[in-house]
């Protein structure tokens, strides 16, 4: 067995994890972090790829911002598309200047992995039957193992903290005893299926689609290259859906000028996601803190999910440095208890903005009639374009207190 010691004991090289290790490291604190994934698996995941002022922010004093101010797209709108018109939410206009970056969530990781290599930090990739023990004492651990010439090679890591960044099948959370935890769920009927191409995006800003066939969106990640996404039956299978019947069903939703300005072209991703919405109550155990989809997940319409990531990031590093450098508990102690304010409001704002534009099976034909009437209302009252919009662009760090 070989022990090491650090101070923070990251688990997962997902966004949540590499930037924390990013913020620890600027701040002078040692961390080791363990992803049971190779380097290229955590860049072949596609997510979605809308950052908040407060992400955007949050990259820049990582120190890893200047490729998503170079390559990425500042958005200060959004179309919303229902009984066959489109109506422009003014983002901009109606928060006081606020705007969102479009910018990968594989770039974001890719940035964070090459400044991390590029910093020389402690990472171990491909690390096998990762566990947590003793993190309800001042001593936790981490064991895991790897393989190296002479067969399986066992570790551990002696730790201060242990940051759960390992999304929602980490080890992190289900470590936890179910006497101490609470779960909130909610499953989606329907799934959404994503098409990546290269082809030039439908339109300059996103596009949100309320169609009675179901929803649609119509993303982007630069000038050449589109994602799409279309509202699917859980049963359809990936490989079931050609690229052409893809852009069939995708034309139907859409209304005639974008029918018109769709180009079409061979996917290089598809896939079929499931919509959940999904909250742990607390997000501490003792010396282990979950952080991102490991804490949380919402359901993707609007685009929260790293931008949570980032807000628990940014809470979670703050309480790690006043530790350090302050001695003082205070932000640990306060941690979940500001991550879930922030939390809560993110998964309600995404449970609405998907209850909203999506075909619910069971909701018939007088569903489809209450979404267009509050969709009419929503564009026409600056009152409730405003509410999407503050929502949209994401509430201040400190909004009410
Ligand atoms: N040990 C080590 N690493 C693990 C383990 C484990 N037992 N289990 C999971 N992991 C790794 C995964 O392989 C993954 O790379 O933890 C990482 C978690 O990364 P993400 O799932 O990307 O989660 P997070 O970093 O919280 O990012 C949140 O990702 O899912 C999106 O919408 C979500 O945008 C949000 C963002
Ligand atoms: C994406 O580009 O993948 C995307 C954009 C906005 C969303 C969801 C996904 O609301």
């Amino acid at each position: 067995m070989q022990i090491q010691r650090t101070q923070v004991a990251i688990i997962g090289g997902g966004p949540a994890g590499l930037l924390l290790g990013q913020l620890l490291h600027k701040a002078g604190i040692e961390a080791i972090l363990i992803e049971r994934q190779s380097p290229d698996y955590v860049l072949s995941r596609i997510r979605a790829g809308v950052l908040e002022q407060v992400s955007m922010d949050l990259l820049d004093e990582a120190g890893v911002g200047a490729r998503m101010h170079r390559e990425g797209l500042v958005h200060g709108g959004f179309d919303m598309l229902f009984k066959g018109e489109r109506h422009r939410i003014d983002m901009q206009a109606l928060t006081g200047g606020q705007q969102v970056m479009v910018y990968g969530q594989t770039e974001v990781t890719r940035d964070l992995m090459d400044a991390r290599q590029a910093a020389g930090l402690p990472t171990i990739y491909d690390a096998a039957n990762v566990t947590v023990h003793d993190f309800d004492t001042d001593r936790p651990r981490v064991r895991y193992e790897t393989t190296g010439p002479n067969g399986t090679e066992q570790h551990e890591i002696a730790c201060d903290f242990i940051a759960g960044c390992d999304g929602f099948h980490g080890v992190c959370r289900a470590s936890v005893p179910r006497s101490a935890i609470r779960e909130y769920e909610k499953v989606y009927p329907f799934g959404w299926l994503g098409v990546l191409a290269d082809t030039p995006p439908v339109h300059h800003e996103l596009i949100y689609v309320n169609s009675p066939r179901g929803f649609a969106l119509c993303s982007q990640r630069s000038h050449t290259r589109s994602r799409y996404y279309l509202q699917v039956p859980l049963t359809d299978k990936v490989e079931n859906w050609s690229d052409e019947a893809f852009w069939d069903e995708l034309r139907l939703r859409l209304d005639p000028a974008a029918r018109a300005q769709l180009v079409t072209g061979p996917s290089i991703e598809k896939s079929i996601a499931p919509l959940r919405s999904f909250v742990t109550e607390p997000m501490r155990f003792g010396r282990m803190f979950l952080a991102g989809d490991a804490a949380h997940i919402v359901p993707p319409t609007g685009a929260k999910g790293l931008n949570l990531a980032a807000s628990d990031v940014k809470y979670l590093s703050g309480a790690f440095i006043e530790f350090y450098r302050d001695k003082t508990a205070a932000g640990i102690d306060a941690y979940s208890e500001r991550c879930l304010r922030r939390v809560w409001r993110a998964e309600r704002f995404s449970w609405w903005f998907t209850s909203l534009m999506h075909r619910f099976p069971d909701n018939g034909e007088i569903g489809q009639k209450l979404q267009e009437a509050e969709l009419d209302y929503i564009v026409h009252s600056e009152a409730g374009s405003r509410s999407v919009a503050e929502n949209y662009v994401g509430l201040p760090l400190n909004f009410g207190e």
